[in-house]
């Protein structure tokens, strides 16, 4: 599903989408999001994150390389792995102890392996003066997620 987002604000509302249509238990669950810095990775991400239920500020998981989130469906663990350049940096910061939750992972191909098991891909990319996002379901259990995003996103606009 590929979908053109003219402002920051249209970002926002599709990854409120995307929370919507996620299993009240999010579970055991990895969105990666892709794309160049300053595309809306994190933009995105907050917006996911708050829709799950977070109320508070999103910060950055830039240097901390990971936050973690005690949302009403289950942890959430926002990753940025923009710093990571080995799999080995990734078992010093713990990550199979991530497993359980829902992993939402900038930067995913810092770390190859990541990719592999993932369930959900969000794609940003630079479409001035907007955004253009294309979400894909990876296994199974992604490809439902995504089916059940609004159809009203997979239409394009009018200009
Ligand atoms: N659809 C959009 N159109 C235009 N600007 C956007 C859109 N979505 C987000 N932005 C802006 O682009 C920037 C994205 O920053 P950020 O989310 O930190 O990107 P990243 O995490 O990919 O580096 C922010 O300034 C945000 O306001
Ligand atoms: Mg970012």
């Amino acid at each position: 599903m590929s979908v053109f987002l003219p402002d920051e604000g249209a970002t926002a509302v599709l990854a409120e989408r995307l929370g919507a249509a996620m299993p009240e238990q999010t579970g055991r669950l990895t969105l990666l999001l892709r794309g160049d810095l300053g595309a809306g990775k994190s933009t995105f991400a907050r917006a996911l994150i708050r829709s799950l239920g977070h109320s508070g500020a999103v910060p950055s998981p830039t240097y901390t390389l990971v936050e973690p989130y005690d949302l009403p469906g289950g942890m959430v663990y926002h990753v940025d792995l923009y710093r990571v350049s080995s799999e080995e940096e990734l078992r010093y910061l713990g990550w199979t102890e991530l497993d359980e939750g829902f992993r939402i992972v900038e930067w995913p191909d810092r770390a190859p392996g990541i990719a592999a098991s993932a369930d959900i891909s969000v794609e940003l990319e630079y479409e001035e003066p907007g955004r253009r996002a294309t979400i894909t379901g990876l296994s199974a259990h992604g490809k439902r997620i995504v089916a059940r995003l609004d159809p009203a996103t997979a239409t394009e606009p009018v200009n």
